[in-house]
């Protein structure tokens, strides 16, 4: 008889049918792709799910300052500003604040987990969400220690009870080096590109792993809209033309 397991929804419309109804509890999803793809916004609809739900939710900026997330999310409906210190923690890696608990004054792996782990304490400790927005900022300088911080960083944060998002970018341009680390480590991949065609920019994404999971197997377009957020907009035919947009 099969296990069961308990899946996340992500909150975004239309892609938990993607995956068999959500992130299986626990896993670490890698969200690797290009500057302006809709990570972080894709990342900002799990935790307003998590809030919505009432899950403890924590997450790291390492690019952004915490209000640049908190007006993100305001200008989709979400109030994350309301839930902070509360069911919400935004570590920002940014703004190197002594005052401030919950900003980080080196930008280290160590540094992140310790802080995760002490705004897991103080959020409580069921089940929660945890964005890691990017790791690839853990190791800019370093990139052949990226599987390893990667290994470090899920090792370490194993047993605190997170389902985990960690963006990565990805360039194609300049090699594979930043995406490679996460993605072995990940129990789940999903790739977001874009392109310009006729004289407009397009985006997609495709769910390229998920572990013990029958999931899609589709280029999709999408895109963030106005006061929405992220948008499933279709699949993409399985024509030579639009087999070129995600080459
Ligand atoms: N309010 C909005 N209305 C419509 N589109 C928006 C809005 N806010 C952001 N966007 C779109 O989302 C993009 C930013 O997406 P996001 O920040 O999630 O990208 P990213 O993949 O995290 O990029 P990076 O790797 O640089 O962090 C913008 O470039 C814009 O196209
Ligand atoms: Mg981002």
């Amino acid at each position: 008889m099969q296990e069961e397991f308990e899946r996340l929804s992500t909150g975004v419309p239309g892609f938990d049918r993607l995956v068999e109804g959500g992130i299986p509890q626990g896993f670490v999803v890698a969200l690797t792709g290009e500057p302006g793809t809709g990570k972080t916004i894709f990342s900002l609809h799990f935790i307003a799910e998590g809030l919505r739900k009432g899950d403890p939710c924590v997450y790291v900026t390492t690019e952004e300052r915490r209000e640049s997330i908190t007006r993100q999310a305001s200008q989709f409906g979400w109030d994350f500003s309301s839930h902070l210190g509360k069911k919400l923690v935004i570590i920002d890696a940014l703004m190197k604040e002594k005052d401030d608990q919950w900003s980080l004054m080196k930008v280290t792996a160590e540094e992140v987990v310790q802080k995760v782990i002490e705004a897991k304490k103080v959020l409580g400790y069921g089940k929660g969400r945890l964005v890691i927005d990017s790791v690839s900022t853990l190791f800019l300088d370093k990139p052949a220690m990226a599987r390893k911080i990667s290994y470090y960083l899920k090792r370490s944060l194993d047993k605190w009870k997170f389902t985990t998002y960690m963006t990565s970018q990805y360039a194609v341009t300049t090699s594979q080096a930043f995406g490679f680390g996460i993605e072995h480590v990940a129990d789940g991949i999903i790739r977001f590109r874009r392109v310009v065609k006729n004289g407009r920019l397009r985006k997609f994404i495709i769910i390229e792993k998920m572990r013990q999971t029958d999931h899609d197997k589709h280029v999709w377009e999408v895109d963030v809209e106005k006061g929405r957020g992220f948008v499933l907009l279709g699949k993409v035919d399985e024509r030579a033309e639009d087999f070129k947009l995600m080459k």
